[in-house]
């Protein structure tokens, strides 16, 4: 098993992706309110690239059961039923709902890797979970960091090493390719505290500054779900209930 590291979705295109299995982090935000809401029982979420093709997404398709959900500079977009913030998805408002999802970042990097052949979706709520089913697949694994702008993000990368570490905890003889080991030692350097990593970075600062601390608290707490966000059909759905692929997956190793 091999892991490479991409700390930003500028580095490769979307055929790059092609038959890999990849792994897509946005710690702040994205990854961790989609975790929080297949958590209190939406039924999908749809990442969509732009505002646009979530409006008219959002029109007639998924059976009228559907909420507009993400933000625009950290803020909920006009029209929008939800912004991004994790606290905003509880199950009284999500549950059975599909929700068609755009970010900023995050559900950019999520279309751009649609072509995998599996994608997941990891945060630090849900490292541990992840990190089994990954030591389970036993394949080469891509890890796409959301990043800001096409640029690096310390938070993204300090989950990726803490992710890769995990896994190598569980299988041991994996192949780390120079930015996977870059990503393990950041983990070590800042990964201690992770909500003061959080607050110290450029965007956890941003959210801060714009009323949103109780976010990165959120976003810190290591293992709070034992959700996986699984990509299947064009939406992210909960691993258990992804259906035909996971099926496979199953078989494949208990064979
Ligand atoms: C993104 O996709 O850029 C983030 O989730 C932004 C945010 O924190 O709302």
């Amino acid at each position: 098993m091999k892991i490479n590291v991409l700390y930003t979705p500028a580095i490769a295109d979307e055929l790059y992706f092609t038959g890999k299995t990849t792994v897509v982090i946005d710690v702040l935000r994205a990854s961790t309110t989609i975790i929080a809401a297949l958590q209190n029982g939406a039924r999908e979420i749809i990442p969509v690239g732009t505002v646009e093709f979530a409006v008219k997404v959002s029109g007639g398709m998924f059976g009228g059961q559907t909420l507009l959900g993400g933000e625009r500079n950290t803020k909920k977009i006009e029209g929008f039923a939800l912004g991004n913030s994790p606290f905003e998805y509880t199950e009284d408002i999500v549950a059975g709902k599909s929700i068609i999802f755009y970010t900023t970042n995050g559900t950019k990097a999520i279309v751009k890797a649609k072509f995998s052949s599996d994608l997941f979706i990891c945060s630090f709520t849900n490292i541990s979970a992840v990190a089994k089913h990954l030591a389970l697949l036993d394949k080469d694994c891509e890890i796409q960091c959301a990043g800001r702008s096409n640029n690096f993000s310390m938070e993204d990368t300090v989950c990726a090493g803490k992710l890769i570490s995990e896994i190598e905890k569980i299988k041991g003889d994996i192949t780390l390719s120079d930015s996977a080991r870059a990503s393990i030692a950041l983990s070590k350097s800042f990964g201690r505290s992770i909500h003061k990593m959080l607050s110290e970075t450029e965007h956890g600062k941003l959210l801060i500054e714009n009323g949103y601390n109780d976010d990165l608290k959120f976003c810190s707490k290591i293992n709070s779900s034992g959700i996986i966000p699984y990509y299947v059909g064009n939406v992210l759905k909960s691993l258990p209930d992804a259906g035909l692929s996971f099926q496979n997956e199953k078989e494949n190793t208990a064979n």
